[in-house]
């Protein structure tokens, strides 16, 4: 006898799980199904995000920016920190703690809101009398309405697989052992940016090999300029618009022979390769084709706006549809669709999702950025105000980067906030409530912000946008 549920979604990531609860605090009988194994063969739902993504990497780049603290910079405050070591064996250990805690979390969550986890791959065996049979695991139930939230996974080069030993997929490169004298990475993107970080910071020799000739080519020139004088500064080496060729993983590491800008034929020798070339959509094991569920070229699963498939109950969120792959992206995309088998109006706002690259400097935007503006033909106003005359940022003893306000030349309204320094990650919520509500850079500029605080330079910058603020 199947089991039988309003809603199955199959994935426990962060379209997954969140779009499972959101559907359970509407009433709805609700099953999520995940596949993911902790290293004991358990359940470990959190999906790509919590496992091997946003979680694990930015407990590694606290621990590591820790590290870069105590030696670099502790000394200003007069403190003396001597024979400062890295055990990169607990440093993984803690991160995986952090790992195991949002795992715990999640099985809690589902406990709470009574939403029935079945640990085991999900997949499509064919429509029934109301909705779709789904197989989970070993037990077959049945579903009225199925959302697909099973994400994406690492992008590897043409016959170069990971083996998660030399050559790193996200994965591999969150549990290295040891730190690496050389590191190697392929694409100058959000992964490879941020893991060549933590990396960096830790004592390895890090090179970014990146095919396109611009650096950061969907931020802001500005702030991405900006970002790369950082990043030059620390030492990551990042090499632009070169192309790989053969790469070789032998026993004393991985050789990659490109050529450089300049056409000139060069090899990078390096103990450990990370490839971040991007992530492709996920249907493994889904079984898609028995129900008919349509895929486009990329293998993601066509949706329309309102995030349904081909299928009429059948719905898909997150990485494995268009759009950004961010994990707040999938959790909004969840909510909505939760919301529209409730017969209410879920809604995403893909114009105001913002984005945040956790290196130090932080990268942070929402909206469009001076070239796309100019792209679209949209007069724009500019504003931008330094961190260097921000008083908390120099009490943090972190100055650098700025904040960029654009506004519509007619009306003030914001179209875009850019950020490069410090705390752009927290800084950039203002900015997204703003646009959500349609703010002026004027609205901004009158409202009221603490002092000192890093927000000063927000409210700044949207000063700048009429060319009076008053700090700079
Ligand atoms: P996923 O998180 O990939 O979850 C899908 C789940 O479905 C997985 O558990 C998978 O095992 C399971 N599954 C797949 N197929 C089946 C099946 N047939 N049956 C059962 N289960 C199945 N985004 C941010 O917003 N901020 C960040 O800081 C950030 N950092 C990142 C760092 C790294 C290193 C990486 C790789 C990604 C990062 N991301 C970040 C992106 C973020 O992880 C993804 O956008 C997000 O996880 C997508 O959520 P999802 O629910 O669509 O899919
Ligand atoms: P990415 O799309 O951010 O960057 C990939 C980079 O690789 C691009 O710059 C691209 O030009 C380059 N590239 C592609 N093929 C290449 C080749 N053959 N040779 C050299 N360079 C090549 O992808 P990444 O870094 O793998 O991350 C995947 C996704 O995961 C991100 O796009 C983002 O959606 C998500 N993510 C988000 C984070 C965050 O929000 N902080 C952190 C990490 C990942």
């Amino acid at each position: 006898m199947s089991k039988q549920f309003d809603v199955i979604v199959i994935g426990a990531g962060p379209g997954g799980y969140i779009a499972a609860i959101r559907a359970a605090q509407l009433g709805f009988n609700v099953a999520c199904i995940d596949d993911w194994k902790n290293d004991k063969g358990g359940p470990a739902p959190g999906g790509t995000c919590t496992n091997v993504g946003c979680i694990p990497s930015k407990a590694l780049l606290q621990s590591s920016e820790h590290f870069e603290h105590a030696n670099l910079h502790f000394a200003d405050h007069g403190i003396t920190a001597t024979g400062v070591k890295m055990d990169v064996a607990k440093m993984i250990a803690r991160k995986d703690a952090v790992v195991k805690q949002n795992n715990d979390g999640i099985l809690y969550l589902f406990k709470k809101n009574k939403v029935t986890f079945f640990h085991g791959r999900g997949s499509f065996v064919k429509a029934a009398e109301g909705g779709y049979e789904i197989k989970a695991g070993e037990e077959t139930l049945v579903g009225k309405q199925i959302i697909v939230a099973t994400g994406s996974n690492a992008r590897a080069l043409p016959g170069v697989p990971f083996d998660e030993e030399n050559i790193l997929s996200n994965d591999g490169a969150l549990r290295v052992g040891a730190v690496p004298k050389k590191l190697g990475l392929i694409g100058s993107g959000v992964i490879g940016l941020e893991m060549g970080s933590v990396w960096r910071r830790l004592g390895a020799e890090v090179t970014v090999l990146e095919g396109l000739p611009t650096f950061l080519g969907a931020v802001d020139e500005q702030i991405a300029k900006e970002a790369k004088k950082a990043f030059d500064k620390q030492g990551l080496k990042i090499e632009l618009g070169v192309k790989v060729g053969e790469i070789k993983n032998g026993k004393k590491g991985v050789s990659v022979a490109y050529t450089n800008a300049k056409g000139e034929a060069q090899t990078l020798e390096v103990d450990k390769l990370i490839v971040s070339i991007g992530r492709v959509p996920n249907t493994i094991g889904l079984n898609a084709e028995a129900v008919g569920l349509q895929l486009d070229e990329r293998g993601a699963i066509v949706v329309d706006g309102d995030c349904k498939t081909s299928l009429p109950g059948v719905w898909a969120v997150g990485d494995v549809v268009r759009g950004p792959m961010l994990a707040h992206k999938a959790e909004e995309e969840g909510v909505a669709v939760a919301e529209r088998i409730a017969g209410q109006h879920g809604h995403v706002n893909f114009n105001t999702i913002p984005w945040v690259i956790y290196t130090s400097p932080e990268i942070a935007w929402v909206g469009r950025t001076e070239q796309q503006l100019k792209a679209d033909g949209v007069k724009y106003k500019a504003g931008t105000f330094p961190f260097l005359a921000n008083g908390r940022a120099r009490a943090l003893g972190d100055t650098t980067g700025m904040v960029k306000f654009l506004a519509d030349a007619a009306t003030d309204e914001i179209l875009g906030v850019h950020i490069v320094g410090p705390m752009a990650s927290e800084l950039i919520s203002e900015a997204v409530v703003a646009m959500e509500f349609k703010a002026s850079a004027e609205d901004i500029a009158r409202i009221c912000h603490a002092h000192p605080s890093l927000s000063e330079a927000t409210k700044e910058a949207a000063l700048a946008v009429d060319k009076r603020t008053l700090n700079f």
